[in-house]
């Protein structure tokens, strides 16, 4: 088995619940790393002191052209943080967060301090289970339909952690969606910088790495899966990824705007961690979620969406939702390789 697979197997038996708070909280943080981060980049780092973990934006892993801002980094960052945070509670852990601690330290985007026990939720139950079961499913999803009680279990989730989320299910919105997705594949794939960021974080050898994306998770088959980066590199395939993406997003049976009330690195923060929320009660109730965020990413589109789901305020992720085939994980790296020393001389990146 690829070795980079198997933090997905970690054992909460080997919780060291008799131990020193720091090692319970090394221990917590195998499940803040599986949370998902735009292709894969997992730009988190960790700085474990005597009773509190310090989660830092690893801005060496920044998408520069797709994410010039660092908001996706920031979210990503956040769903790391709403892993721990479940995964603290299912332990019976109290905890408290304090984001973005020190105004001198703009990449500490939160810490989170142990303070002594509490009962464990049914809630924090479901989601601590799925945080190992939750997959990014790029396949097509069949045209079910999906509960309403499911729709607003989501939007309430969402909604717990300060973010909104807009579902829709008819035809005239999610085509609307479709278009504005082809649109932004159109333009981001014209863009030799945006595919040859893309194309590194592309793997062929996805056995061998720690972090990117498998192109068999990309839907490429038989030799593209071989040449993949490089004809992505080379080519502009953005007709046929938006001619996909749309065909593929049309046909889902929901999709659903993530948005926050202000655009500020707090706000992408709040927004990972209602984005994690809204995809382990997804993952919870059996449902399949990929992300069809590109015209947000395209800033000139991103008013477009909010316009369809009527919202002026800021859209930062969309989903699309449904029932798809089982889909495998993706590599993670090692905790130990994302934790920072206490040694001064190793400060954390500017
Ligand atoms: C902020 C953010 C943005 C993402 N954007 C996209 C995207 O535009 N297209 C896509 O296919 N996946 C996107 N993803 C999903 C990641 O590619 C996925 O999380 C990563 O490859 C790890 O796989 P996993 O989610 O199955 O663990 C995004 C994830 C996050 C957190």
């Amino acid at each position: 088995m690829n070795p980079h697979l198997t933090p997905w197997t970690v054992q909460p038996e080997a919780f060291p619940s008799d131990g020193f708070i720091s090692d319970r909280l090394e221990f917590l943080l195998n499940y803040a790393i599986l949370a998902p981060s735009a292709h894969n980049t997992q730009p988190w780092l960790f700085r474990i002191n005597v009773s509190d973990v310090e989660i830092f934006a690893d801005t060496r892993r920044a998408l520069s052209v797709a994410d010039p801002r660092r908001r996706e980094l920031v979210i990503a960052c956040g769903c790391a943080l709403y892993n721990l945070r479940v995964a603290a509670h299912y332990f019976g852990q109290h905890d408290a967060v304090d984001v973005f601690p020190d105004p001198h330290q703009p990449n500490l985007l939160a810490r989170l301090t142990l303070r002594g026990s509490a009962e464990t939720a049914s809630e924090d139950i479901v989601l601590f289970q799925a945080i190992t079961e939750r997959r990014t499913n790029r396949e097509a999803f069949r045209p079910d339909p999906i509960a309403e009680e499911i729709l607003v279990e989501l939007a309430e989730a969402s909604a717990a952690e300060g973010a909104w989320l807009a579902i829709v299910t008819d035809d005239q919105s999610r085509q609307a969606v479709a278009e504005l997705v082809a649109k932004a594949d159109r333009i981001q794939w014209a863009s030799h910088d945006f595919r040859k960021e893309l194309a590194a974080w592309i793997r062929t050898d996805a056995e061998h790495q720690a972090d990117g994306i498998p192109t068999r998770e990309l839907g490429f088959r038989d030799w593209m899966s071989f040449a993949g980066p490089a004809l992505i590199r080379t080519f502009n395939r953005g007709d046929n990824q938006a001619a996909r993406d749309a065909e593929i997003a049309s046909h889902s049976p929901a999709i659903a705007v993530l948005g926050t009330y202000e655009d500020d690195p707090s706000s992408w923060l709040c927004a990972g961690q209602a984005l994690e929320s809204v995809l382990l009660h997804a993952q919870s109730e059996g449902l399949s979620v990929s992300h069809l965020n590109q015209p947000i990413e395209v800033a000139d589109l991103r008013p477009d969406v909010g316009r369809i789901v009527d919202r002026s305020d800021f859209p930062q992720i969309i989903l699309r939702l449904g029932y798809g085939p089982s889909v495998g994980p993706t590599p993670r790296r090692s905790v130990h390789s994302r934790l920072l020393m206490q040694d001064p001389s190793k400060a954390p990146p500017h």
